[in-house]
């Protein structure tokens, strides 16, 4: 079902609004790594698909960037977004309330596909390496459904990925990176970016274009603003761009990761005696 609702409504006029279900502690904690994907591959003005968009917080910084948002999402988990539709006045914002496959059978092209956190894409990858211990050589890296939807990118538009769940460590499976490569390949897409948290190497962020490279902004050195720790989620490190192919990364030694625990333990420990709230980074 598609909904044309006004987009500053949606973002409770410009600011989140406490009193929508968005709520803006979410909105605020993506803000930086938001704006760094928007600075990177000049995402303002840009139109811009996103399947399994949930309240579509994230995108809230694309569209205060002057992106044109159309968003997808079953909502069948919570229920809560269609309510909140039926109260917005019409307007420039897109939701189709239904199957990412249904929506991407008829959807115009866009400049950008979105996709950050598509539940059937990650539990499907999460359960290959269950069942295998690492990536198998041959599998498809994606769900069909988001190779799909590359479908619906024009000429010269992007595919962003940002993998939470289910993702692959590239340092043990180093082939995995050449495989979204190749898969992006054969739907017409070059892989430009891939980039993981080092010290978490399975959260990956992927962006493809179509057609000529675009004329890239600063690196990424920071995505997934609702991951826990921020000194994991500010230290990311690239493992492949499209002049130079695969770069190898060294993950933390286990000297670092033993340091690391400790000095964290007790961050979290002066944390949540003086300042509960910070106790997660
Ligand atoms: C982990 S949430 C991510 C939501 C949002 N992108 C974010 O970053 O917070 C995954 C979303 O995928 C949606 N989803 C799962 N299967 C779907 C499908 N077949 N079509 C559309 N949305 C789907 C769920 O309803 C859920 O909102």
């Amino acid at each position: 079902m598609r909904f044309d609702v006004k987009a500053a409504e949606y973002y409770g006029r410009g600011t989140p609004d406490p009193n929508s279900f968005l709520g803006p502690s979410f909105v605020t904690m993506v803000e930086r790594p938001i704006k760094q994907l928007v600075a990177r591959y000049h995402l303002a003005g840009k139109s811009i698909l996103s399947l399994g968009a949930g309240a579509a917080f994230e995108e809230y910084w694309m569209s205060q960037a002057g992106a044109r948002l159309t968003l997808n999402d079953l909502d069948a988990a919570h229920g809560h977004i269609r309510p909140y539709l039926e109260t917005l006045p019409a307007g420039d914002l897109t939701y189709y309330l239904e199957d990412a496959a249904e929506t991407i059978r008829f959807v115009e092209r866009h400049d950008v596909l979105y996709v950050s956190s598509f539940h059937p894409d990650e539990i499907r990858r999460e359960e290959i390496v269950a069942r295998h211990g690492g990536w198998p050589i041959g599998e498809s890296p994606y769900h069909e459904l988001l190779l799909n939807a590359m479908g619906c990118v024009k000429p010269n538009g992007l595919v962003i990925f940002q993998h939470y769940r289910g993702g692959v460590d590239p340092s043990t499976s180093p082939h995995y990176i050449l495989a979204v490569r190749d898969a992006l390949n054969v739907r017409g897409i070059t892989l430009a970016d891939a980039y993981v948290f080092r010290q978490a190497p399975t959260k990956l962020l992927i962006v493809g274009f179509r057609g000529e490279p675009p004329d890239f902004g600063p690196e990424i050195t920071e995505f997934h603003g609702r991951y826990p720790y921020e000194w994991i989620r500010r230290d990311v490190v690239k493992v492949y761009d499209y002049r130079r192919g695969v770069i190898p990364f060294a993950p933390p030694s286990t000297l670092e990761r033993t340091r690391r625990r400790f000095v964290n333990a007790v961050r979290r420990a002066l944390a949540s005696t003086f300042a509960p709230a910070a106790a997660m980074n």
